[in-house]
């Protein structure tokens, strides 16, 4: 029999201990010992909970017992997880998290503590999805291309219901609180951070890259309207939040943004609180992720996996995948101003005449080239224009948009997404 801590009983916690409990019988084929929660380690005593389990509010406690032999993380947070998780490693209890922010910032020293000890982390990037075993271990003998995810159900949900309903951005995300997908503080996953702890998580595994969320480009879905929707619908495009990693020749891209996609790419048909992530290696082509990037049953039905797995291997592979770093500096990531994409611009302007041969002229002075032009009109007055590039740097289109601010009829900063092959 093998016990288990859980630190953080919140819905995944209970949601782990009811697997545990319900499927007891095929879990216990499949691992070949039973896996049982013993303890659960809570702030609040006195909240009711669905679970039969024991309970304590002392993480020293549960991790002083000497019955323990997995810990499993779930409280959110990092420095509180750090401190257990580390801990925990260091007595040589193998630990599972779904601790996306704890790992962005310290994975590698974790992997250092954890050396032979197994440090497990399927549900922290995609809820269900398998993507780590796929890519840890499944693509391991290929050089990954690239990687495009969408990795926070939130903003998928938000993004979905308007463009397929026209529902206002807030009432979008007021129902997906109400569904339980989104984070304690929703700017997370608006602003592209959740997204981004996942993104560094498999950018680590497929290329050794110790970025942390400052080093990286990351937008999120705030600023979108429904000028850019329309847009987007005119010309073919679906909305959605990806999470990019790519490898261009010895640099690698780490980016987080919205971007419009041609909506016939099968990444473009993931809707709602979906997620999909599409993984291009360079012997297998690409393969595709679909499936519950959150939620309590999700959520547990990684970490249980990663359970099982311990019991039966108790250490399977490197916990970033790597057992020899990669030679050092092969691989940097990439300055933003040397990005390269197609951009959409919607710009806000006064309505007369002039006011477009301004701005094409600008277009025209940094060797941007046009490709497909829209006027939607805001009121009798004022309009915006709202423009589609062929592929050009990051850096001119950031100049362009500086340029064409500054442009009197112009009403304020243009609005930019990029436009994703
Ligand atoms: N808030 C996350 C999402 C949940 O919306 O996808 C799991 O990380």
């Amino acid at each position: 029999m093998v016990k288990i801590a859980i630190f953080g009983v919140g819905t995944v916690g209970e949601a782990v201990v009811k697997i545990l409990q319900e499927n007891r019988e095929i879990i216990k084929a499949r691992a070949g010992k039973e896996i049982i929660p013993v303890i659960g380690v809570v702030k609040n005593l006195n909240k009711k909970r669905n679970i039969e389990l024991e309970l304590t509010d002392s993480s020293r406690e549960a991790l002083d017992r000497n019955d323990i032999d997995i810990v499993v993380e779930l409280m959110g947070g990092i420095e509180e997880p750090l401190k257990i998780v580390r801990k925990a490693l260091q007595l040589g209890k193998p630990v599972v998290t779904a601790n996306k922010a704890l790992l962005a910032y310290h994975r590698y020293e974790l992997q250092d503590i954890a050396g032979d000890v197994a440090f497990e982390y399927e549900a922290s990037v995609a809820g269900g999805i398998p993507i780590i075993n796929a890519l840890r271990d499944g693509l391991s003998a290929n050089h990954i291309k690239s990687i495009k995810g969408i990795l926070n159900g939130t903003s998928n949900y938000i993004l979905t219901k308007m463009i397929k309903n026209g529902t206002d951005f807030k009432i979008a995300l007021a129902e997906a609180q109400a569904l339980g997908y989104a984070e304690a503080d929703p700017t997370f996953d608006i602003g592209g951070f959740d997204a981004g702890h996942k993104l560094l998580i498999l950018s680590s595994i497929a290329y050794g890259i110790d970025a942390k969320p400052e080093d990286i480009l990351i937008e999120g879905i705030e600023g979108i309207s429904s000028y850019d929707i329309a847009f987007a619908k005119e010309f073919g495009y679906s909305i959605k939040l990806l999470g990019i990693a790519k490898i261009v020749i010895d640099e690698v891209e780490l980016r987080v943004h919205p971007v419009m996609i041609r909506d016939n790419e099968m990444i473009a048909k993931v809707d709602g609180v979906m997620n999909g992530i599409s993984v291009v290696g360079d012997r297998v082509g690409e393969t595709l992720y679909y499936g519950a990037g959150a939620g309590g049953d999700a959520t547990a039905s990684a970490v249980v996996a990663n359970l099982i797995d311990i019991v039966r291997h108790n250490k399977k592979s490197p916990m970033l995948g790597f057992k020899h770093p990669l030679e050092v500096g092969k691989l940097k990531l990439k300055e933003r101003g040397k990005i390269e994409s197609k951009y959409y611009l919607r710009i806000p302007v006064i309505d007369k005449a002039g006011v477009l041969a301004e701005i094409s002229r600008v277009f025209g002075d940094l060797d941007i080239s046009i490709e497909a032009l829209l006027q939607k009109n805001i009121n009798s007055s004022s309009a915006n224009i709202l423009i589609a590039t062929h592929q050009t740097r990051e850096r001119n289109i950031l100049r362009a948009i500086s340029k064409i601010e500054a442009l009197q009829p112009v009403l304020s900063r243009p609005y930019m997404m990029r436009i994703e092959k």
